[in-house]
């Protein structure tokens, strides 16, 4: 992925700063949703935000830092066309793109420090979906979308 949407709240705020700063220094271009400070504000604003961005094709993929990464992914798995992961180790990040084709990757800063969600953000990133038995598999969870009686 060569371009990507991030955004966090106002926990995930510092922890994003640096994020971005690792994506910038290996030639990612990244489309910065926000926040944009410590100050108090709702995870489920920038979900929108940076899910609308890979539903559009604005981007290829989005990040989304809240304080576990839970509240943050929840919001974005309610667009459709959005597959996002919360992930505390890599070993799923990678996985999730491999298998399961996640479009935005989501953790918390209250449960990883730098260096870790760095692995992470690389791993996912080096991540490339398998395609193959997978594909139908991704393909039964879109359909899940259809509105259902
Ligand atoms: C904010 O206090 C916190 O609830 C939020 O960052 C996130 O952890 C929710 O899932």
């Amino acid at each position: 992925m060569k371009k990507i949407a991030f955004g966090c709240d106002h926990v995930g705020f510092l922890l994003k700063e640096d994020i971005v700063a690792h994506l910038l220094e290996q030639g990612i271009e990244v489309v910065d949703k926000g926040t944009w400070s410590g100050e108090r504000t709702d995870y489920p604003l920038y979900a929108s935000a940076v899910a609308g961005a890979v539903v559009s094709g604005e981007v290829e993929g989005g990040i989304l830092i809240c304080g576990t990464g839970v509240g943050i992914s929840i919001s974005a798995n309610k667009f459709p066309g959005i597959r996002a992961v919360v992930c505390s180790e890599p070993y799923s990040a990678q996985l999730s793109r491999q298998h399961n084709n996640t479009n935005i990757l989501a953790f918390g800063s209250r449960v990883v420090g730098l260096e870790l969600a760095k692995m992470i953000v690389d791993s996912w990133l080096a991540g490339q979906f398998e395609g193959g038995r997978h594909q139908v598999r991704v393909e039964a969870i879109s359909a899940l979308e259809q509105p259902r009686i």
